[in-house]
């Protein structure tokens, strides 16, 4: 029996994407594997009612086919599906994570991101890296063609989840199929600035590097009152705010001390437009880890 924690992710940061990601320190999905003749999954926790437990459907089935390594696994869910926080990506990262060691693959962490990420395009239509890659070796990564690059960040941030629900298919069928030469100059110029701000922990340039004209917008018209809700946040101290993912989570950026503060006129501002919502205080944590 192995059991992994892998934790929920925030991805693109405005400026980046489909290409930069965090692990978040909370919450996190926990995985527990145990060998079988075939693959059986059981799921309980945040939004499980929500996730199929056929392997052919769930994201994890495609994990353990991938690694030749069956299972019975059992899913704890501590983030909602189809939040923007990497849901998905949290359970697929655990589960080659658990699977590999389970079955004493010896991939490296590097290796076992795209063996994820197959996992998650059963759910999304797109094996995209940008949430596993930080669900899987933690920190602030880039994730590109030629590979992942991590760098160990500290920086203090607050996701906020309204009690709204869209699908990443969905949010993805908004984005724009083209941009302008000055929006991507502007774009290649904020992500820059983001990447020095994770380099030097400083969270007035990650949360200046996160402005994006291209995507964001588009998906912002999918999360209602957003507006309102980066101006309170901004207002209580936030450096940047942007969709986490591809939403409705919505990613702060702030000093420590300011965290209580950006939390709780985020959730005023949803509040002021009939929405529930919660939110977490939390910062670019580790990646998965074997318990
Ligand atoms: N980069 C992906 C997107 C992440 O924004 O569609 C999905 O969570």
């Amino acid at each position: 029996m192995v059991t992994v924690r892998a934790p929920a992710t925030s991805a693109n940061l405005g400026s980046g994407f489909d290409v930069f990601g965090v692990a978040l320190s909370r919450p996190a999905d926990v995985v527990r594997v145990r060998r079988d003749t075939e693959t059986s999954i059981e799921v309980s926790g945040a939004g499980s009612q929500f996730i199929p437990e056929d392997p052919e459907k769930n994201t994890v089935g495609a994990v353990a086919e991938a690694l030749d390594a069956p299972a019975h696994i059992e899913i704890n869910k501590g983030v909602r599906p189809a939040s923007g926080l990497g849901s998905s990506a949290a359970s697929a990262a655990a589960a080659a994570v658990a699977l590999d060691e389970l079955y004493d693959r010896g991939h490296t962490r590097e290796a076992l991101v795209p063996i994820a990420a197959e996992g998650e395009a059963v759910v999304s239509g797109v094996a995209h890296d940008d949430n596993v890659a930080p669900a899987i070796v933690g920190g602030f990564t880039v994730a590109t063609g030629n590979g992942i690059t991590r760098v160990d960040a500290d920086i203090s941030l607050v996701v906020c989840l309204p009690d709204i629900v869209i699908s990443t298919r969905d949010a993805r069928s908004v984005v724009p199929e083209s941009a302008s030469i000055e929006q991507v100059v502007e774009t290649v110029g904020n992500a820059a600035t983001l990447t020095a701000g994770m380099c030097r922990d400083d969270p007035e340039l990650v949360g200046a590097g996160m402005h994006d004209s291209v995507v964001t917008p588009a998906r912002a018209e999918l999360i209602e009152g957003y507006d309102d809700i980066c101006g309170a946040a901004r207002d209580a101290g936030a450096t940047g705010v942007t969709i986490s993912g591809s939403g409705p989570g919505v990613l702060a950026v702030c000093r420590g001390r300011d965290r209580r503060s950006v939390a709780s006129a985020m959730l005023d501002a949803f509040e002021a437009h009939d929405i529930d919502a919660r939110s977490y205080q939390t910062r670019v944590g580790r990646g998965a880890q074997i318990l």
